[in-house]
């Protein structure tokens, strides 16, 4: 264990140096459940792209290094794909269309590991990872003990899962396992991705959804290699039907979804860019010009600068539309 320089291991890029041990096995997992019962407080730490780093975080950072990915098995109707948690996401979706095994398309291009994706729910373009699982291997770090987990016992729902609820220190995710169905059907709910030239005309092949994909955030969404950004900086919020549309009636431009639940989900960037922050900075932070939602790194930040925007942002969108807004990075101090 050793301390590090984790600047260059967050996509906000922030300053940061901590204890980090790389884990590369269940022996290193095991070592991990050895440190949390002497009292360290662990944090499980994959791409680094949903995380708001301080700067000298007491927390021992565990970097997850498994590598690995197979076909474990098929029948008639999917292949079952297991990645190890350290493989980063957008290669493996990549990876998977190359050996003809479809079906991850729409999560293209969301920076990350393969082990984080379950832990927030990841979800784009239509499509949640929750509707592809087969399940996780994780490494219970309390109990020091391995457990495979159904997607039924994961405690999925909206960027949000049980591995998340329990804070970065319970579950290091070992692998995930996927499930792909030989019939491929595409999904193609979000409009922009319904219309996109890729698309239009043609037959749908999985192809040109990954590349009708990967053209629309690149488009929208800042390269945090270029601009340093954790993503949506928040969850859009989900209200009751009747608050919604409330504030339909006062703002009709406000755009709102229905979910399964009976609840209305409102779209955060909207409210953001009406709350005048779009394209606004405050010290060397702001919100993206071109996706209210996404806060990004100008250059020089540290963690003060993005939860002290963070603040501004949610007493603006709470006194105009009377909508509390929540983080979706989690916060390693
Ligand atoms: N909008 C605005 N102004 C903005 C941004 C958005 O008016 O600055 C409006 C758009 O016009 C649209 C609505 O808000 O009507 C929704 O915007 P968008 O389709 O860009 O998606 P989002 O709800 O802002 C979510 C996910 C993204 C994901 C997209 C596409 C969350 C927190 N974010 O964003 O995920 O890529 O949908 O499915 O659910 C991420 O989590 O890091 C992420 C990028």
């Amino acid at each position: 264990m050793t301390e590090q320089d984790l600047q260059g291991f967050n996509t906000l890029g922030l300053p940061a140096r901590a204890r980090a041990l790389y884990v590369e096995g269940e022996a290193d997992a095991r070592i991990l459940s050895t440190l949390a019962d002497a009292g360290h407080e662990v944090f499980v730490l994959g791409g680094g792209s949903n995380v708001v780093m301080c700067e000298r975080p007491r927390h021992l950072v565990a970097r997850v290094g498994l590598r690995g990915i197979g076909l474990r098995r098929e029948d008639r109707e999917a292949w079952v794909i297991e990645a190890a948690a350290g493989e980063p996401w957008h290669d493996f979706v990549a990876y998977c269309l190359s050996q003809g095994w479809p079906g991850l398309e729409n999560l293209a291009l969301i920076p990350g590991t393969v082990g984080a994706a379950p832990v927030q729910n990841i979800g784009a373009y239509g499509l949640e990872l929750d509707q592809r699982l087969e399940g996780v291997v994780a490494w219970d770090i309390q109990a020091a003990r391995r457990v495979e987990l159904a997607p039924e016992g994961c405690g999925f729902a909206y960027r949000d899962s049980l591995f998340k609820r329990a804070g970065a220190g319970r579950w290091l995710i070992l692998a995930v396992r996927f499930r792909l169905p030989k019939v491929w059907h595409p999904v193609l709910d979000y409009p922009d991705l319904r219309t996109h030239p890729a698309l239009a005309g043609g037959e749908a092949t999985p192809g040109a959804v990954f590349d009708a994909v990967c053209d629309i955030r690149r488009r929208k969404l800042p390269d945090p290699a270029l601009l340093g950004n954790a993503g949506s900086f928040f969850k859009n919020p989900v209200v009751p039907a009747v608050r919604a549309e409330a504030l339909r009636e006062r703002f009709p431009g406000l755009p709102a979804y229905g979910q399964p639940d009976g609840r209305v989900k409102l779209a955060a960037g909207w409210l953001i860019e009406q709350a005048g922050w779009k394209g606004r900075r405050l010290g060397p932070v702001g919100m993206h010009e071109r996706q209210a939602l996404v806060l990004v790194n100008h250059g020089g930040a540290a963690a003060a600068d993005v939860l002290r925007l963070a603040r501004a942002v949610c007493e603006d969108v709470r006194a105009r539309f009377g909508v509390e807004l929540e983080r979706e990075p989690v916060l390693l101090d």
